[in-house]
C-alpha cells in the first residue's frame, strides 16, 4: 500500500484523479467516479501513465490558428487586385497604390498581378486604360517590383459582345479571371462560359464562395466547375471578412477540393490589415495546397504542357 503521508505521492495520486476526472467527463465516458483512482502505488502508476496522452489532448484543445500572413509562402504571387491608381473601386491614386503594393510585399508577395474590374455601365474599362494606369506606376519608384495587369471581368450580357471585339487580359496564357453580378447570375451564364471556352480562354471565377444565390446551392458550383471553371478563393473569406456563410462556403469548396487558386482582391489599406486575423477554416491543408498553386502564376513558372 501507498504511504499517503508522503506529499509527493499524495500530489501526484491527485493529479491522475483530477485529468480522469476531466476526461472521463470531456470524452463522454461513464461517471469520473469508477475511474478514481485506488490508493495503491499499481492505480497510480498506470494514471500517470496516462498523462502525456491526456496533456496532448488538452493541448490540441488550445492549438492556435495561423494568421492569414502566415500562411502566405515567401514568394507568392497574388493574382486578384484593385492596386492600379483610378480605375474601379480600388486605389484612387498613385501614392495609394504604391502604399498597397509595398503592402503586399511585406506580406511575402513577390509578383503581382493587378485586376481592376471592366463591368458594362459601372467600371468601363479597357485594356489601353488598364496599361495606361499600369505605366503610370511603373514610373515611380516602384518599377522594379513585378508588376503585371490583366482584368477581373464581370460576366453579363455585354460579355459575349466586349469578347468579340478585343482581346481579353489574361492572367497567364488564356487564363481570365471573371466574376458575376452579386445579385444573381447571367440567365445565359453557361452559354457565355462555352463561348468564351470556344474563343481559347479558360475562365477563372473569382471568389464562388461570395455569391449568396449559392449558399444554399452547392450543386450550381459543381456544376460551374464542371463546365470549365477554375475557381479561385478570396484569403479574406477565410478570416471571415465577407461574414459567416462566405467562410462556411469556403470550407466546404476546400472540403470538397474544388479551389484551385486563391488571391487577395486587395481594395485598400483596411484589407491589408485583415492579414493579421486568424485564419478560421478547418482545413488548412487544402488553403495552403491552393495558395502554393499560385506559384503557377510566376513568370518564373514553366508554361504548361499543351
Ligand atoms: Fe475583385
Amino acid at each position: 500500500m501507498l504511504d499517503t503521508a508522503n506529499p509527493i505521492k499524495k500530489m501526484m495520486m491527485a493529479m491522475a484523479n483530477k485529468f480522469t476526472d476531466i476526461f472521463s467527463i470531456r470524452l463522454g465516458q461513464v461517471s469520473p467516479q469508477r475511474y478514481k483512482i485506488k490508493n495503491d502505488s499499481r492505480s497510480i502508476w498506470i494514471a500517470m501513465t496516462k498523462l502525456p496522452a491526456y496533456i496532448c489532448i488538452m493541448f490540441s484543445f488550445f492549438k492556435t490558428k495561423p494568421t492569414l500572413s502566415e500562411i502566405i509562402p515567401e514568394g507568392s504571387v497574388d493574382i486578384h487586385s484593385h492596386i492600379l491608381p483610378g480605375l474601379d473601386d480600388g486605389s484612387k491614386n498613385v501614392d495609394q497604390s504604391i502604399a498597397l503594393i509595398q503592402g503586399m510585399k511585406n506580406l511575402g508577395f513577390t509578383e503581382l498581378i493587378a485586376t481592376p474590374h471592366t463591368m458594362t455601365g459601372v467600371w468601363e474599362n479597357s485594356s489601353e486604360g488598364i496599361e495606361k494606369s499600369w505605366k503610370t506606376i511603373q514610373e515611380h519608384e516602384i518599377r522594379n517590383e513585378p508588376l503585371r495587369f490583366a482584368s477581373e471581368y464581370l460576366l453579363d450580357n455585354s460579355f459575349l459582345e466586349r469578347m468579340q471585339k478585343a482581346p481579353l487580359l489574361c492572367l497567364k496564357d488564356r487564363m481570365v479571371l471573371v466574376e458575376l453580378s452579386y445579385f444573381q447570375a447571367p440567365i445565359n451564364l453557361f452559354e457565355i462560359l462555352f463561348e468564351l471556352q470556344l474563343k481559347g480562354y479558360l475562365p477563372v471565377l473569382a471568389h464562388p464562395e461570395r455569391y449568396s444565390y449559392y449558399f444554399s446551392d452547392f450543386k450550381m458550383l459543381e456544376k460551374l466547375k464542371n463546365a470549365g471553371c477554375l475557381f479561385q478563393l478570396n484569403l479574406m473569406s477565410v478570416v471571415g471578412h465577407y461574414g459567416s456563410e462566405s467562410l462556411k462556403m469556403s470550407e466546404s469548396l476546400l472540403n470538397a477540393k474544388l479551389i484551385d487558386y486563391v488571391g487577395s482582391d486587395i481594395h485598400h489599406q483596411g484589407h491589408l490589415e485583415c492579414f493579421d486575423r486568424k485564419v478560421q477554416v478547418k482545413n488548412l491543408k487544402a488553403l495552403e495546397k491552393a495558395t502554393a498553386a499560385n506559384a503557377f502564376f510566376s513568370q518564373e513558372a514553366p508554361l504548361p504542357s499543351p
